[in-house]
Parts: C-alpha cells; sequence; structure tokens
C-alpha cells in the first residue's frame, strides 16, 4: 500500500465509520497516524482508548494493535459510537474489545478484568476532559500500564489542561523539575 492509499483509506475512515461527518480538519487528522506509528515502534500490543469519537484515533490504534497481534480496547459514553466501531473493527478482523461506560464510573478492578488481565502499553484518555475526570481515570488506568508503557493524554493545551497538570503533578513529578 502506498501512502497515497493510506491517506485516501484515512479519508474514507472518517467517512463511514461512525456518524459519516466527522471533519477531515480534525486534529485527528494528524495525531492518530502518529499514534499508530508511536504504537508500532514501541511494539504496543494492548492498547485502551477511552473515547472513541469519531473513530479515527480507534482506526490507527486498532490496526496497529492488529499488526502487532494485540488487541483494541475502547470505552465510550455513547452506546451508537461503541456499535459503530465495534461492526467496523470486526469487518476488518481487528481483534477488539469496545464497551458502553461513563468513565467517571470507572473501576481498577473493572478495567483489569476488561483488559483481560493484561498490562497496557498504550493508554490514550480523551473521554470526558474535566479534571475531575481524567483524575479518576488516570487513577484505574495508572497502575495497569506496563513499565515502559505509555499514557496519551488529549487536548493539553485547552481542556484537559488543568486534569494534566494535576496528574504530571501526581504521577510524573520530576517532568520538568
Ligand atoms: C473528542 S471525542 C474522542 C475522539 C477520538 N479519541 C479521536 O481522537 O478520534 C470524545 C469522546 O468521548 C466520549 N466521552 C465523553 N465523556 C465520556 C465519559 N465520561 N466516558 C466515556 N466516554 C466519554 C464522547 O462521547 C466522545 O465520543
Amino acid at each position: 500500500m502506498s501512502l497515497h492509499d493510506g491517506i485516501l483509506n484515512l479519508n474514507q475512515n472518517f467517512q463511514v465509520v461512525l456518524d459519516g461527518n466527522h471533519s477531515h480538519r480534525s486534529g485527528s487528522y494528524f495525531q492518530a497516524p502518529i499514534m499508530y506509528l508511536w504504537a508500532k515502534q514501541t511494539k504496543a500490543k494492548t492498547i485502551l482508548e477511552i473515547g472513541i469519537g469519531a473513530g479515527s484515533t480507534a482506526y490507527w490504534l486498532g490496526h496497529a494493535a492488529k499488526e502487532m497481534d494485540g488487541k483494541y480496547y475502547g470505552l465510550e459514553l455513547l452506546q451508537s459510537r461503541v456499535n459503530a466501531l465495534t461492526n467496523y473493527m470486526n469487518q476488518m478482523s481487528i481483534p477488539n474489545k469496545i464497551q458502553c461506560m461513563d468513565s467517571r464510573k470507572l473501576t481498577h478492578d473493572f478495567l483489569y478484568d476488561f483488559l483481560d488481565k493484561k498490562s497496557l502499553d498504550i493508554a490514550f484518555l480523551d473521554g470526558n476532559h474535566t479534571q475531575e475526570a481524567i483524575e479518576h481515570e488516570m487513577e484505574c488506568v495508572y497502575p495497569l500500564v506496563r513499565a515502559r508503557g505509555y499514557i496519551f493524554i488529549h487536548d493539553i493545551h485547552t481542556s484537559s489542561k488543568d486534569g494534566w497538570l494535576s496528574v504530571t503533578k501526581k504521577y510524573f513529578w520530576d517532568i520538568g523539575s
């Protein structure tokens, strides 16, 4: 597949995966393939996304997981998005487990079982961007990330800023000191 084909597929993905009218100028247009490359470079097999939206990052993270013989895990507030993405991933033979859930009600024990008791290689927090929600998600997710695994948090320069600053101080206190 050429790079051009890949971009065409990406555009098609934006159009057909979920709501059918997602903007091609979304930030995900750039971040999603970068996350794919990151996942491939780090050989990530177990990938969790909280907040799947129109499915653009899910598309790339899902394909990365498949290519690494891993699995894509997703948690999302809206059942319609869960259904659409599950259908898509099944069609693409991407190993997946996607469930409707309000991440503010997430627990560590639920997540451990949901992840088939595996450690996370990559977690992408992109659901509710309030400080409270991000702090809560981190409490559940952080202990399940393997050593030298990665946690991505979206929109740290805008809506997730307070949450990101808070969890950065708590979990990564040596950054920037
Ligand atoms: C910005 S979109 C995600 C975009 C996607 N990660 C991407 O980059 O392509 C945010 C998603 O989070 C979901 N969401 C919002 N609050 C949530 C919560 N408390 N728990 C789970 N999902 C939530 C929304 O329904 C929406 O689908």
